[in-house]
C-alpha cells in the first residue's frame, strides 16, 4: 500500500480531520474521496503548497489555514496529521498542538520521536509500515502515559510484533552491519547494541 493512500485509509471511522502540512492536499482528498472522514482542515506554513491544497481540493468540504502548525487553527478536529517532514519539525509541531490522536509519518529518525512521545505524554496506539520506493512507518498516537523501554523506541512497541515490519528490519540490520565493518571501536560498541535488537526481532 502505498504511503499516503495508508495515512488516509487510516482516517476511516473519524469525522473531520486536520492535515498540518497538507502540502498538495492529497491525504484529504484520497480520504474525503473514499468517505472515509466528513470534513478536512488543511494547514500549510507556505503560500504555495496552499494555493495547490485548494485548487486539488476545490468544492470539498475543506477550510484552509495558512499557519504555522496549529497558530491559526482554533477548529474542532478529531484526529490530527503530521506527515512527510523531519522529526524535529514534527516534534515543534506537536509541542504546540492541542491534547488530541494524531498519525504522524516522520522521514526517519523515529526513535528520537519515540522517545519524545514517551516523555510527553503521548502513547503509541499503534504503527504501520508500508513500502512506496522507500519504507515509510506511521505512528499513531493519542494523550495518554507511556514508559517506553530501549528496545520499543528504537524498534516500535507496536512495530516490532508486526510481521511485515520484518523486510525493514532486515535491511536496518545489514545496513548497521555495513557500517559496523567499516567504523572505529567506539562507533562499534554503540551500534553492536542495535545490531542485537535488529537480531532479536528478525530471528
Ligand atoms: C514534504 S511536505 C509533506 C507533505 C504531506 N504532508 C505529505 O505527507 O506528503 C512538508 C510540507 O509541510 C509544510 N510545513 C513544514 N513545516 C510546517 C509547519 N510548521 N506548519 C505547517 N506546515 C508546515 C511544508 O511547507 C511542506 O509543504
Amino acid at each position: 500500500m502505498k504511503r499516503l493512500d495508508l495515512i488516509a485509509s487510516l482516517l476511516k471511522g473519524y469525522d473531520v480531520a486536520v492535515d498540518i502540512g497538507s502540502d498538495h492536499g492529497y491525504v484529504l482528498k484520497y480520504a474525503l474521496d473514499n468517505n472515509y472522514i466528513k470534513r478536512g482542515i488543511a494547514s500549510e506554513i507556505a503560500e504555495g503548497p496552499l494555493n495547490n491544497a485548494k485548487s486539488n481540493l476545490k468544492d470539498y468540504p475543506v477550510t484552509f489555514y495558512l499557519s504555522d502548525g496549529f497558530d491559526k487553527i482554533n477548529e474542532k478536529f478529531d484526529i490530527g496529521i503530521i506527515s512527510g517532514m523531519g522529526v524535529y519539525t514534527i516534534m515543534d509541531i506537536l509541542s504546540k498542538a492541542p491534547q488530541a490522536e494524531y498519525l504522524l509519518q516522520p522521514n526517519d529518525k523515529h526513535e528520537i520521536l519515540r522517545d519524545y512521545l514517551s516523555k510527553n505524554n503521548f502513547q503509541i496506539i499503534d504503527e504501520h509500515i508500508t513500502f512506496d520506493k522507500f519504507f515509510y512507518i506511521v505512528i499513531h498516537v493519542k494523550p495518554g502515559v507511556e514508559i517506553l523501554s530501549e528496545e520499543d523506541i528504537y524498534l516500535g512497541p507496536k512495530l516490532k510484533h508486526k510481521k511485515e515490519a520484518r523486510k525493514y528490519y532486515k535491511l536496518k540490520l545489514s545496513q548497521l552491519n555495513e557500517i559496523y565493518q567499516k567504523c572505529d571501536t567506539k562507533t562499534k560498541e554503540k551500534i553492536s547494541k542495535y545490531i542485537n535488537l535488529l537480531k532479536g526481532v528478525i530471528t
